[in-house]
């Protein structure tokens, strides 16, 4: 049986997520394939690090040009994350020839065209479909089967912890600050959570969907943005007496002049619009399509499984697209 060999940087949470994805529905996967799937080679400075996964020491490689020059390996998937090395390891990979698959919305959106180019001159694919939305395959419904469409709009729900404060700000009645400290303690925020209560991620996930939808790309650092950091109880209850809820939204809109209009803050949503239906820690992206009609896009947005389970589905939409 053929025989398809993946390297991976990265064997944090997402990475040890997308591993066990692999082990736990290999059957389905290499059916799929048509081939045996395996990663062959970590790249991965905490080895020792406690996982629930048992991966082989030999595995693990600390010179990621072990990956980039090995011949054998067909598909690299980056998992480690923000902007630098991320970057210019996902260059390095494709201009080796590699396919590579990410989740890491900092480093395509800060590096969109760099990357962009580079898998094109290598010849091979990028493809990242965990990086908006986590588990939710939006962008390749965006930029597969809704291709036919001009999208005029959209309005996403694209950070979970965000969503997870303003949700528990709205049912509970308390203060931004208790919730936080709440979230950070159940895990659902970061110890540093600044780049998503700033809308930091949620920007870096407009520009990728904007660049899609649009085919017009916009550096997050030049999306106007606005956190949630100064929303209070207050604010929260004035919007519930409206029948409205106050969410996180990444925005844009294509105005009838042909400009795109684009921004991160918090809005108001009327309590019948189907983004006021989504809760907690889950995402959405609703969108505007000229032939299709309004559609959302629902599910888990961020997380190993949910994630692992978008960077597998990529790897496998590479496999069967060199079949
Ligand atoms: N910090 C992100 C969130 C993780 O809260 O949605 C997924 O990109």
């Amino acid at each position: 049986m053929k025989e398809i060999k993946i390297g991976l940087l990265g064997l944090g949470n997402i990475g040890t997520g997308t591993y066990k994805v692999l082990e736990m529905n290999r059957d389905e996967i290499e059916a799929s394939a048509g081939a045996a799937v395996n990663i062959v080679k970590i790249l991965e400075k905490d080895i020792d690090r406690e996982r629930d996964i048992d991966v082989p020491r030999e595995k693990f490689v600390s010179d990621p040009q072990d990956i980039f020059a090995d011949p054998e390996i067909d598909i690299v998937i980056e998992l480690l994350g923000g902007i630098e090395p991320a970057s210019t390891m996902i260059e390095q990979a494709l201009r080796s020839g590699k396919h590579v698959v990410t989740a890491n919305k900092a480093a395509v959106a800060a590096s969109y065209h760099r990357l962009m180019e580079a898998a094109e001159e290598g010849g091979v694919q990028l493809r990242f479909e965990a990086s908006v939305g986590g588990g939710i395959p939006v962008l390749t419904a965006l930029t597969g089967c809704l291709r036919a469409n001009k999208f005029n709009r959209v309005l996403g729900i694209v950070n979970g912890t965000t969503n997870y404060i303003l949700d528990k700000m709205t049912s509970e009645g308390l203060p931004y600050e208790e919730v936080l400290k709440d979230a950070q303690a159940k895990g659902f925020a970061e110890a540093d959570p600044t780049a998503d209560v700033e809308g930091i991620d949620a920007a870096n996930k407009l520009s990728i969907l904007m660049a899609l939808m649009f085919d017009h790309y916009v550096h997050p650092k030049d999306i106007p943005t606005k956190g949630i950091t100064e929303i209070t109880a207050s604010d929260i209850e004035d919007a519930r007496a409206k029948n409205q809820l106050i969410k996180l939204i990444a925005y844009a809109e294509r105005m009838e002049d042909g400009t795109i209009k684009y921004e991160v803050r918090p809005m108001r949503i009327i309590d019948t619009h189907p983004l006021s239906g989504v809760h907690r820690e889950y995402n959405a992206v609703f969108v505007e399509g000229n032939v299709v009609g309004n559609l959302m896009f629902y599910g888990p947005g961020a997380g190993p499984l949910p994630t692992g389970s978008a960077v597998m589905g990529d790897v496998l939409e590479i496999i069967r697209s060199q079949a």
